[in-house]
């Protein structure tokens, strides 16, 4: 079996650690067991493009169980955990690619891998496998039947490339499913941003002012997460309405110029380009803290830091110190790259087990409606999320009333008003 992964001899660590979260995933669980039986994806070749951690390893283990040929490579240079991508190769089966801390040419030959398999099913985390064969392997476009797309910001750059006609086949977005981000991308990537930062730096949150970069889905997360662990929380947005909830939540709203002088940490959470900028690095203060939760390093502008560095070094893993002509410095983490997955280990598998139950139902609703759905991106099926939810209530032993035939047809009528 053909593979690239730093050291097969990690594999059994890997596996303790697979299993580990698998018992924190029992959604995912109970759909493996369903496709162990039904065979739903029985001989399709599915490209995964996913962030190598354990959590991932449990849903290939959900497809191949389903019946499903996969091959899996790392959708970010530094997210992969080498331990884990050991493990799939050797207890598992299942051939991957993913070195932490690859270059980028070597994260492309690995995408390129992924392509060669001639996937069926695309499964992406930032779109990269899609936008790869759309721009340099077309040849792949011939076995295509549709794809899946993890995060924000792929479905992002998915919707551009269906409003340019670019997009050549459908696309279901797990993103959008109201149990992948009112969940995932609040409350893991609130808590396990905050843990990336903890684990690089060991900086105490309580009484530092701590800045948000963005007030999406992500950015909520962090906020109440850090308030909750007593930094004073400032939040930076372009939408109106964003920054006003933000306000109302308690939080202060500024422009990034004036909050770069008070941040002791700032973290980006925006899908956006160069949020901290220029600017930003002549305003901040001695010892400032920056990282990147957002999906792509070019959150921040990096070129422009090490341009203005008179010199810089690496002073504890993943923390880099750029010291300024004045004699500041400002300390990077990641390299910019996605800080949870990078400096911790992602998000808890406790809600990953809701984002990935959503792209293995998503596969199988792929596989049924491949003749039907026109390329372009596609929710998933509301049935599909309320199913999720439901089976996720229940495996925690949690109970909801149910409407009354009496209510139902109260809140079907319109007849009535004020009595
Ligand atoms: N770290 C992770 O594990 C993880 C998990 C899920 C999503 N993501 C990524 O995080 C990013 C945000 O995702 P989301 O779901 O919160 O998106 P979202 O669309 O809900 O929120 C993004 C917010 O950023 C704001 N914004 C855009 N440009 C800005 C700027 N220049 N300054 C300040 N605010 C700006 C937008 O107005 C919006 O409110 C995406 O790149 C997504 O792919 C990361």
């Amino acid at each position: 079996m053909d593979f690239d992964v730093k050291d097969i001899a990690l594999a059994d660590q890997g596996k303790l650690r697979i299993e580990w979260a698998d018992r924190d995933m029992p959604v995912l669980a109970s759909i493996r067991d369903r496709f162990a039986a039904e065979k739903p994806l029985a001989g399709m070749r599915v490209s995964a493009c996913l962030h190598v951690t354990t959590e991932t390893a449990n849903l290939m283990r959900t497809l191949k169980a389903g019946g499903a040929d996969i091959v899996l490579c790392a959708s970010n240079p530094l997210s992969t955990q080498d331990d884990v991508a050991a493990a799939l190769v050797e207890h598992y089966g299942i051939r991957t690619y993913a070195l932490k801390g690859e270059d980028t040419e070597t994260y492309y030959a690995h995408v390129d891998s992924a392509i060669d398999h001639k996937p069926q099913i695309t499964m992406d985390d930032g779109a990269d496998v899609v936008g790869r064969i759309h721009a340099k392997r077309p040849e792949a476009l011939a076995d295509i039947i549709g794809g899946t797309e993890e995060t924000t910001t792929g479905v992002i750059r998915l919707r551009a490339m269906a409003a340019d006609g670019a997009l050549k086949f459908p696309i279901v977005s797990v993103n959008d499913a109201m149990t992948k981000h009112l969940f995932d991308n609040r409350y893991g990537t609130g808590q396990s941003t905050l843990d990336g930062v903890i684990r690089a730096t060991n900086r105490l949150l309580a009484g530092r002012t701590l800045v948000v970069s963005g007030y999406g889905w992500c950015g909520r997360g962090i906020a109440m997460r850090a308030s909750g662990m007593g930094s004073n929380v400032v939040v930076l947005e372009i939408d109106p309405l964003k920054a006003l909830e933000a306000v109302m939540d308690g939080y202060r709203v500024m422009p990034a110029v004036e909050a770069a002088a008070i941040a002791d940490i700032w973290i980006t959470v925006t899908g956006d380009v160069n949020v901290i900028d220029s600017a930003a690095f002549e305003a901040m203060k001695d010892g400032a803290i920056i990282a990147n939760s957002g999906h792509f390093n070019c959150e921040i502008n990096i070129a422009d830091l090490r341009e203005k560095a008179v010199s810089v070094r690496e002073v504890r893993p993943l923390v880099e110190e750029f010291t300024m002509a004045d004699g500041r410095v400002i300390y990077l983490l990641a390299d910019g790259r996605l800080v949870n997955l990078s400096c911790a280990e992602g998000h808890p598998a406790n809600v990953m087990d809701m984002s990935f139950a959503n792209q293995a139902l998503a596969a199988e609703y792929m596989v049924k409606n491949a003749e039907t759905l026109k390329p372009g991106v596609h929710p998933v099926p509301e049935d599909i999320d309320a199913e999720i939810a439901r089976l996720k209530l229940a495996t925690m032993g949690v109970k909801i009333d149910t409407l009354t035939p009496e209510q139902n047809k109260y809140l079907a009528s319109w007849q009535e008003g004020t009595v």
